[in-house]
């Protein structure tokens, strides 16, 4: 069995997915959830892009000990420096650097010839290795680079002290065939690669082949995988973790293995959806809601007879569990404290009387609580728990054919604001009245509902990426009126540009 190391880059290459802005806390909330599924390493962030980026990085590295804490540098001595000191209190730190490799990059945008650029990898390495012992180096477009030029640079990376070499395929370009070759040829020149230095892989899903090709270069060599919590990264998105560790998981014939805990897997995955906004399509792979449900009669009927009729995966594996204990209207303080230690969860005492009280209203109106119900009350108490700005009021009204108006009452830090807008419809009022309570200039660009589970009495969740001052900002929301949630939603995307 050849051990696999997973790099977890959800807090960095996830979180640039467009919309996405994370604070500080939700990053550590990330960490322990990404240390308790069992990776390897978790990037962090890039410390030098932004202070909130630094805090997160910093924050990060003081409380997670286990997994190793990384941070992300460009080729530039202050970058470096700026990465370490936000990483220098972790047990475990590593620094990840990475210089253009492609002709196309280094000619269009860094305008540098081929000497200059390996001084920078000479020098990127060699600075990052005064602060620390596990230095990763990373060849950008390294799929487009021309072949002896990326070897000169990776023999560099490993001259001046590099413990690990990872390469990417940045514009998610590689078939499957051309990676594993590629990779093959780079274990060929330099054998110690994939042993006494890592041999890792980031793949992009452009084409939708990051997955496949990350999984060919394991077979060909490389012993780490870079990949993120459903996918998420810079345009398409990187190597779904759920999908290689559940590879890895299911084919015993691979001869590979990681330490990932599947059945932390599928509450990873919905973590990362509540906090980044992000919603998984239905069909994906693993994580989908439809990842287990069989509709035809043909497949329901061999389910029922024997799961492995048409299931090659336990949903148990990856933590969907069916509770023992059912929760309705009559359930009390003792039953919903039950529920929640199955689901691992302990809330603080007024976090738990405010789930509790949530809980109560909703089973008033609902039949069955399911756990996603009792997740997404959870959910809302923790981040209504930090937030600044709260939703006190919110009252709609105008007849079918009238323009909405909407009435809203926020608080920040006990101080009330109302306002009042009209609107072309209920959500563009409820924006607008919100606009004019916090006095600033949101735009809706992108709004989805969704249902927490399935009936018409469900939750709603919505998510809302609002445009303040040519930056986009995302935010989320549930509760069982689909207005607000909206508003919800949209005061906590608009908050957060306020922050
Ligand atoms: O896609 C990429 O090339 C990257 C590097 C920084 C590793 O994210
Ligand atoms: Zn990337």
């Amino acid at each position: 069995m050849k051990r696999v190391q997973i790099f977890d880059t959800t807090l960095r290459d996830g979180e640039q997915s467009p919309g996405i802005s994370l604070t500080p806390k939700n990053k550590l909330e990330i960490a322990r959830q990404l240390d308790r599924l069992g990776v390897d390493v978790i990037e962090t962030g890039f410390p030098i892009s932004s202070s909130g980026d630094f805090e997160a990085v910093s924050l990060i590295a003081s409380k997670v000990s286990r997994p190793v804490i990384c941070a992300l540098s460009r080729a530039k001595e202050e970058d470096i420096d700026v990465a370490w000191q936000a990483i220098k209190e972790a047990a475990n730190p590593r620094i990840h650097t990475f210089v253009m490799a492609s002709d196309i990059q280094i000619k269009k945008q860094l305008n540098k010839s081929y000497a200059e650029v390996l001084e920078m990898v000479s020098m990127a390495v060699s600075r990052a290795k005064r602060h620390v012992w596990d230095v990763e180096f990373s060849p950008m477009d390294a799929t487009r680079a021309n072949f002896d030029f990326l070897l000169e640079m990776i023999g560099l990376a490993i001259k001046n002290g590099a413990t690990v070499i990872n390469i990417p395929d940045t514009v998610g370009i590689s078939t499957p065939d051309s990676f594993g070759q590629l990779i093959k040829y780079l274990v060929e020149a330099f054998p110690w690669l994939g042993d006494k230095v890592t041999l890792s892989v980031h793949c992009h899903n452009d084409l939708g082949m990051a997955t496949a090709n990350a999984l060919v270069a394991l077979q060909n060599g490389a012993n780490q995988v870079e990949c993120t919590i459903n996918g998420l990264g810079e345009r398409a998105g990187n190597t779904a973790l759920e999908e290689i560790a559940m590879i890895i998981d299911t084919l015993p014939d691979l001869a590979l293995e990681t330490n990932v805990k599947t059945p932390e897997i599928s509450k990873t995955s919905r973590l990362i959806t509540n906090l980044t906004g992000y919603s998984v399509q239905h069909n994906k792979a693993i994580v989908g809601r439809n990842a287990f449900a069989h509709s035809s009669g043909i497949h329901q009927d061999g389910v029922l007879k024997s799961s492995d009729t048409y299931e090659i995966i336990k949903p148990e594996r990856i933590g969907l569990k069916t509770n023992k204990l059912v929760l309705g209207k009559t359930s009390g303080k003792h039953a919903f404290k039950e529920y929640l230690s199955e689901l691992e969860i302990s809330l603080p005492e007024e976090y738990f009387k405010e789930a509790f009280r949530r809980f109560k209203k909703l089973a008033d109106k609902k039949a069955e609580i399911t756990e996603a119900d009792v997740e997404a009350i959870v959910n809302e108490v923790c981040l209504s728990g930090e937030e600044v700005y709260h939703l006190v009021d919110l009252s709609v009204c105008g007849k079918d054919g009238d323009m909405p108006i909407v009435n809203v009452v926020v608080s920040k830090n006990g101080e009330k604001k109302k306002a009042s807008a009209e609107g072309k419809g209920h959500v563009s009022a409820i924006a607008a009245a919100i606009n004019n309570a916090l006095q600033i200039n949101g735009q809706i660009t992108d709004y989805e509902v969704k249902s927490i589970t399935e009936g018409s009495d469900s939750q709603a969740y919505v998510i809302c990426k609002v445009l303040v001052n040519e930056k986009t900002y995302t935010g989320s929301g549930s509760d069982e009126d689909v207005l607000k949630a909206s508003a919800i939603a949209y005061l906590r995307a608009v908050s957060r540009a306020l922050a």
